[in-house]
């Protein structure tokens, strides 16, 4: 999987966080550096150049730090002169598929970013721009990467951040619908296994399973069935 870096920085040269960051990427295989500030100081962004980028990669990541509850401004002027109409949207969808992520330095502790904190809202909240012109794009927003108190962090804390930044931005075949289905059906296996355990005692015990706590089935008959139904061929698939 080839992996693109937007760097967005403005002063690259007093960064602590994203200088770290831009150079660990740039030493993994399979991943593109861009620095937008290096690339235009003027603003003036290649759009053909920044769409042909796009397409030679699987994976986009927006790497940033965070400014006044967003990004730097040379990213929002790459996605209104590279996101076009015939592109992005209206007519081709030619982004749809790609995986966008954001990977963030944060100033503020996490703890000033929630309902009731100094800040009100989470960082996924303040986003929801990102968020959504990736879905409007057809393209998949992963789960982001924030390092909270980037400018209070010692060396050794930004040097642990940046080993879990990668680990998180780099990760192979990232699929939440998947991990959500093995959850529930592992999740499922206990609920039955409890069930049974519980049917078993409460029949060794001749007393009524519904008093051994077991919600949902109040028959041992049904216990039974349902937990037979765990040896049945198509459940056992699962
Ligand atoms: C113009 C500007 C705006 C900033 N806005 C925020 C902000 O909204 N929230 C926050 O937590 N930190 C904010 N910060 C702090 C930066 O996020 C922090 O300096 C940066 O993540 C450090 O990364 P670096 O070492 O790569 O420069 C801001 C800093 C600057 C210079």
């Amino acid at each position: 999987m080839k992996t693109l870096v937007l760097v967005a920085h403005p002063t690259m040269i007093a960064s602590r966080v994203n200088k770290v960051w831009s150079e660990a990427f740039a030493a993994q295989p399979n991943v593109t550096v861009r620095d937008l500030t290096a690339l235009y100081p003027e603003m003036d962004i290649d759009v053909l150049d920044e769409q042909k980028a796009l397409l030679e990669h699987h994976r986009i990541i927006f790497q940033f730090p965070f400014y006044w509850y967003s990004s730097p401004a040379i990213l929002k002027q790459w996605q209104d002169l590279v996101l076009l109409p015939g592109f992005a949207y209206a007519g081709a969808h030619k982004l749809e598929g790609k995986e966008f992520m954001v990977v963030t330095s944060v100033g503020s502790p996490e703890s000033d970013y929630r309902a009731g904190g100094h800040n009100n809202f989470s960082i996924d909240e303040l986003l929801r721009p990102f968020q959504q012109t990736v879905n409007y794009c057809r393209g998949k927003y992963l789960s982001p990467y924030y390092f909270f108190r980037a400018i209070a962090a010692d060396d050794d804390e930004i040097a642990d951040g940046t080993r879990a930044m990668l680990a998180h931005a780099l990760k192979g075949d990232i699929d939440p619908e998947r991990d959500h289905e093995n959850f529930t059906i592992d999740t499922m296996r206990k609920m039955f296994a409890r069930a049974t355990e519980a049917a078993e005692w409460a029949h060794a015990m001749r007393i009524s399973p519904w008093k051994t706590g077991c919600p949902a089935h109040s028959s041992e008959r049904h216990i039974r069935s349902w937990s037979r139904g765990l040896r049945t061929p198509s459940l056992m698939r699962l």
